[in-house]
């Protein structure tokens, strides 16, 4: 903890002051010549330097353009939104109302149907160009009305993009269908019975599971401008599972051991059984939005739902802490093999320690994990297959920017995921330093 200040603004969590553009980045290793398209990180970076929580900082996007075994450029922007504009802004105003278009647009960034869009669980999406620049807010011509996840599922089967907004107003609960050309085409309200934090939701083939896990709204927390969540012994635990077409008459929920997932690795259709895996704590946030003493402990848990019998099965994978799980884009809603995570160790003082990345391997039940040596922090990996690669396979590459707090320096990272302990294929080295961010996308020129 230095300076006194909270460690969301210490370290490389620290936010950077400028917007950086630079050209031909010099690289360690050779870039796949697969590989063309963007390598796009959304993360909090507050323009004032200060914010209240590391979730609430305006959202800034670090690129790197990928070319023909180049890295052609490297660009951070702020997602321009009102609240940039101004950090006193406030999202609701004095008779309700809320503004979806005050958003921090921090969490994730997407491509979707030939759009980029950044992403923030409050509010709408909203859309950038390929040159990281702000195009502006989408509510889908005007049929979305609630908050948009920053975490929907894109459908490798179909195209289509299934969503949803969470609301500390009624309604609490609203599922969205975007269809593969970007249309959103069903909206349901779902009945949950308060108004929980909902980052994640999961999808199957056939389903969309609803994860209402007790970290309820908390109005004095609200007051104090901070997250306004916390953790309820009440309010127990369940996940949802409806047809993906279906309405709020068809959820069956599914009562669980109380806990709170703020990211799923995947869930996938069984015969008759959803099967769910997660980055699971047993709890979190007693006091509202504390993230100072890290995240708890978080580790990978298996939830099997049966629909026939109605009966949960729950088991911990694996021990060691486990976050910003993810899947190659072709598997999710699909059973898979492999899975990515960054190890996560709490550093001495509190705060949030990112070590290192995890490989899962369901088939042989083994996690590997890659070290990345004293003070090289990591962020979320993200998996692009090789050209041509087996379906399910490990056959590509893990795009993820480090840092090292020793040369201050930032690297994007990539790494060869069948050699998952080898040498990286490529260390593009980066003009400034990257803070640590949230979640980020692989989109192909193909996008
Ligand atoms: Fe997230």
């Amino acid at each position: 903890m230095g300076d006194g200040k909270p460690f969301h603004l210490n370290g490389n969590f620290a936010p950077v002051q400028d917007e950086v553009s630079a050209e031909n980045l010099e690289v360690e290793g050779a870039i796949p010549p697969g590989l063309q398209g963007l390598y796009l990180r959304n993360g909090a970076n507050p323009v004032t330097g200060h914010s209240e929580h590391w979730f609430l900082g305006h959202g800034m996007v670090h690129g790197v353009r990928l070319e023909a075994g180049n890295a052609a450029w490297y660009k951070n922007r702020y997602v321009r939104t009102p609240f940039l504009d101004n950090p006193e802004i406030q999202r609701i105003s004095p008779e309700g109302q809320v503004d979806r278009q005050v958003s921090a647009a921090n969490t994730h960034v997407i491509g979707h149907h030939g759009k980029i869009l950044a992403l923030e669980e409050g509010s709408f999406p909203c859309e950038l160009d390929g040159q990281l620049e702000t195009v502006g807010f989408t509510d889908f011509g005007g049929r979305l009305d609630t908050a948009f996840t920053a975490h929907p599922k894109i459908c490798p089967v179909t195209g289509e993009m299934l969503a949803f907004g969470y609301s500390w107003n009624s309604p609490h609960l609203v599922y969205h269908r975007v269809s593969p050309e970007g249309e959103l085409v069903q909206s349901e309200e779902i009945s949950v019975p308060g108004p929980t934090m909902m980052h994640d939701f999961m999808v199957t083939e056939k389903y969309a599971l609803f994860l209402d896990l007790p970290v309820v709204f908390d109005i004095e927390a609200a007051m104090r401008g901070t997250m306004p969540y916390k953790w309820s012994d009440d309010y127990g635990a369940r996940v949802g599972i409806m047809p993906r077409t279906g309405n709020d008459a068809d959820v069956r929920w599914f009562e669980v051991e109380p806990c709170y997932v703020f990211h799923g690795l995947n869930a996938w259709d069984e015969g008759d059984t959803v099967v769910f895996d997660a980055c699971r704590m047993s709890e979190i946030w007693r006091e509202a939005g504390d993230l100072a003493g890290g995240t708890g402990h978080s580790t990978l848990h298996r939830f099997s739902f049966d629909l026939s019998s109605g009966v949960t099965k729950e088991e911990t994978l694996e021990d060691r802490g486990m976050e910003f799980p993810r899947v190659a884009d072709e598997r999710v809603g699909q059973k898979n093999r492999f899975g990515y995570a960054v190890n996560v160790k709490a550093p001495e003082g509190g705060g949030l320690g990112f070590g290192g990345y995890c490989k899962i391997d369901n088939d042989k039940g083994t996690v590997e994990t890659r070290d990345l040596g004293e003070g090289v922090g990591a962020g979320e990996a993200v998996f692009v297959p090789a050209e041509g690669a087996n379906a399910d396979s490990d056959e590509g590459w893990l795009l993820s920017y480090i840092h090292d707090d020793r040369s201050g320096a930032s690297e994007l990272l990539i790494v060869d995921a069948t050699d998952f302990t080898g040498k990286p294929a490529a260390r593009v080295k980066l003009p400034q330093r990257v803070p640590f961010g949230f979640h980020g996308s692989w989109v192909p020129d193909s996008n």
